[in-house]
């Protein structure tokens, strides 16, 4: 049986939510962003291992769609699959009434974009220079943003 478990985000969470958020992004989310997520009714997850936050996704539905607006899995558990883990679960608890999921990734993250495709995502486009980016890796301060969709029903079904 895995060790880990996954359950809606609460607010008790957020703390420990952000300490990973802090860890791992370039321009990181506030507390209030992640409060103002749950209040808004967005689909907040977390994944647990011994009581503690290693991991979180954010959701927004709307209507019958969804975009994955953030996630991320602590560093120290980053590699063994708890991103799979969390990335399946928080796609199902959208239901089955949601059909298609949206979202955008920094060019250059190729764990998240190999993960993104492993559940199914397509990349849909590119939006030019949309990131800010640490301008010791690009020239102009930017990077490009990768669109990406997953089709979860048959719209016509
Ligand atoms: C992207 C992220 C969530 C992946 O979580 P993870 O727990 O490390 O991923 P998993 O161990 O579940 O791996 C699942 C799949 O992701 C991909 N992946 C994960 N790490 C990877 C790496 N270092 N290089 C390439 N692909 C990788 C692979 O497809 C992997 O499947 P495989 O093991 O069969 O090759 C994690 O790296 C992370 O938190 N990164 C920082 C935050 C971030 O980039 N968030 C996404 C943008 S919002």
């Amino acid at each position: 049986m895995s060790r880990y478990a996954i359950r809606l985000m609460l607010l008790t969470d957020i703390a420990q939510v952000a300490n990973i958020e802090r860890q791992v992004e370039f321009h990181p989310w506030s507390e209030r962003q992640f409060q103002e997520s749950l209040t808004a009714g967005q689909r907040c997850t977390v994944i647990i291992n011994s009581e503690q936050v290693i991991g979180f996704c954010i959701l927004q539905p709307v209507l019958d769609e969804a975009n994955l607006l953030l996630m991320a899995i602590d560093p120290k558990y980053q590699g063994q699959g708890c991103g799979l883990m969390l990335l399946e679960e928080s796609l199902a608890l959208l239901g089955e009434g949601c059909v298609m999921v949206f979202l955008e990734v920094r060019g250059s993250n190729t764990p998240a974009i190999s993960l993104y495709q492993k559940v199914g995502f397509h990349q849909m486009g590119i939006r030019k220079n949309y990131y800010p980016a640490d301008r010791a890796v690009f020239a102009n301060g930017k990077e490009d943003a990768v669109l990406m969709a997953l089709t979860r029903g048959n719209p016509f079904g």
